[in-house]
């Protein structure tokens, strides 16, 4: 049965038009990889399925000339609407061969063999993989490999996440300025980087071919897709004392615990005492850009305005002066805006609910004894 799919899948690729490799094609052998991808934001990455993309380039000088610079990272190869809808496919993924690093924005290099896709599999970290069908000495047939593309197993970048860093490491402006940054940290070391947070093993085959029990996670765990998959590298703690308490944050990410500069992250404490709920000042975290000291879009800032986002393994105590009493409990939130809410009204996405709504990553309680 499985060979007859593999069969059916093949001749309908054969047939169809394959110089347009996308994923569609993918899709034939690696469904579950390839569904994920749909969600996530990689795929909705352009001006068409990323609202606040667009918004901020509604407003950018460039667009009046109709330079898209931004297609370097948010629709490489697309060279069409139709593409751009692609966002950053699988392809331009899977040949990354190596990133060269520049003061404005690093560059991907890409591979310019056909059909050859980079991949990391521990235990084959010296193998390329040719697609053949080998036969045993009792006649049995079976293939090795893809039927429809070679695998590269040997690039480095794949297994220490530096082939995410062309497009994540940082980005200046006209004035030489670095409007985001991810610490280059996370993308040194085989056991956690980038790919082990934000693409970790989950259960399902990653191709129908060649049975897997897992494979790894094509949505993308971030601020915008699945946060509950990351709120593990969040870790609270609670300090009672005679006339206060404190509430500590650790941020188990090696970046800031958001890197875009529109995000603004809130520590919510609610005070639960007998029946009464009693909220605490709300605490953010920011790291705003801009010009004069005062906030301004990212091709105008010269400087950092405010800073007090949580960095990279940070443990952050916040103290609350509060005195409490056996049988309270405190109830804590970590949570964010993807778009900061005072800059809503000049994006024009005050009236889009699923960008201007509180999105909670942690939430924890704590008894007092
Ligand atoms: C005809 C079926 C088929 C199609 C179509 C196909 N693949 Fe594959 N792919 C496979 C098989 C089979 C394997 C596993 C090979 C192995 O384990 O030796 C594989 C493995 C891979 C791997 C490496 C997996 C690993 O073990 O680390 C990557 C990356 C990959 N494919 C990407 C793609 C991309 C991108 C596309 C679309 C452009 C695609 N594939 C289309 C069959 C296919
Ligand atoms: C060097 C690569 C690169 C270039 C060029 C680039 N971006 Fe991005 N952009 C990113 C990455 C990576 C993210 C993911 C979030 C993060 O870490 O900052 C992102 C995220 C964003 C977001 C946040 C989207 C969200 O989900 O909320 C906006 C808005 C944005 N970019 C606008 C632009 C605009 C407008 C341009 C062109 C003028 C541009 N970017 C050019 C890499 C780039
Ligand atoms: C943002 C970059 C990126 C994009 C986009 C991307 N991949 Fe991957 N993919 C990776 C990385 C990195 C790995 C290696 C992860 C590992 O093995 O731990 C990987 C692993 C794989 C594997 C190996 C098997 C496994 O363990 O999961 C397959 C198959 C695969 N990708 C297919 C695809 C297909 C099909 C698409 C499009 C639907 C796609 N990829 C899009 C980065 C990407
Ligand atoms: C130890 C786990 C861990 C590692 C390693 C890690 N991250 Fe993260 N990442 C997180 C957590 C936790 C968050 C914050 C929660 C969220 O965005 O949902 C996050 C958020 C992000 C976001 C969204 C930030 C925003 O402002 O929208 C991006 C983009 C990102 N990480 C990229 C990377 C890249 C690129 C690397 C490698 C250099 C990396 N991460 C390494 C855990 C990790
Ligand atoms: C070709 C450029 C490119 C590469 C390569 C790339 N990214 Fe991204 N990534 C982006 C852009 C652009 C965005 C922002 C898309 C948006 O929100 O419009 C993004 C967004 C993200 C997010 C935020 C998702 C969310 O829900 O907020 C995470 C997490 C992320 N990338 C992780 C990775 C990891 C891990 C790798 C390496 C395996 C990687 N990226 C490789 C360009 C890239």
């Amino acid at each position: 049965m499985k060979t007859l799919l593999y069969i059916l899948a093949l001749s309908s690729i054969l047939f169809a038009s394959v110089d347009s490799a996308d994923t569609a094609t993918c899709k034939k052998c690696h469904p579950t990889i390839a569904a994920e991808f749909q969600s996530s934001m990689h795929k909705k990455s352009s001006i068409y399925d990323d609202k606040v993309h667009k918004a901020v380039w509604d407003l950018h000088p460039a667009k009046a000339k109709g330079d898209y610079k931004c297609a370097k990272c948010h629709t490489p190869n697309a060279t069409s609407e139709k593409a751009a809808h692609e966002g950053i496919t699988c392809i331009s993924c899977h040949t990354i061969k190596s990133v060269e690093k520049h003061a404005k924005a690093n560059k991907n290099v890409y591979s310019k063999k056909d059909k050859t896709f980079y991949s990391a599999e521990a235990g084959r970290e010296n193998e390329i993989v040719e697609y053949k069908t080998i036969t045993s000495w009792w006649g049995n047939k079976t293939t090795i490999g893809s039927a429809y593309h070679d695998i590269d197993y040997t690039n480095e970048n794949y297994y220490n996440g530096q082939m995410c860093m062309g497009c994540h490491s940082h980005k200046q402006n006209s004035h030489e300025f670095e409007v985001c940054t991810t610490d280059e940290k996370g993308a040194k070391d085989k056991e956690s980087n980038c790919i082990t947070c934000h693409m970790p093993k989950i259960d399902g085959t990653a191709t129908t071919v060649r049975l897997s029990k897992q494979h790894a996670f094509h949505g993308f765990a971030g601020a915008r897709v699945k946060p509950d998959m990351l709120s593990k590298y969040v870790e609270f703690g609670f300090n009672k004392s005679a006339k206060s308490f404190e509430i500590s944050i650790e941020n188990k990410a090696p970046h800031n615990l958001m890197t875009h500069p529109l995000r603004v992250v809130q520590l919510k404490v609610t005070l639960l005492r007998d029946t009464k709920e009693t909220d605490l000042k709300t605490h953010t975290f920011v790291k705003i850009i801009g010009k004069n000291g005062k906030p301004a879009m990212p091709w105008l800032a010269t400087e950092v305005v405010r800073d007090t986002m949580i960095k990279g393994n940070e443990k952050r105590v916040i103290k609350f002066d509060e005195v409490l009493k056996s049988g309270d409990k405190v109830e804590v939130v970590l949570g964010y805006f993807i778009v900061n809410p005072k800059a809503l009204k000049k994006l024009n996405l005050q009236d889009k609910k699923e960008i201007t709504k509180f999105t909670i990553l942690k939430r924890k309680y704590f008894s007092v004894e």
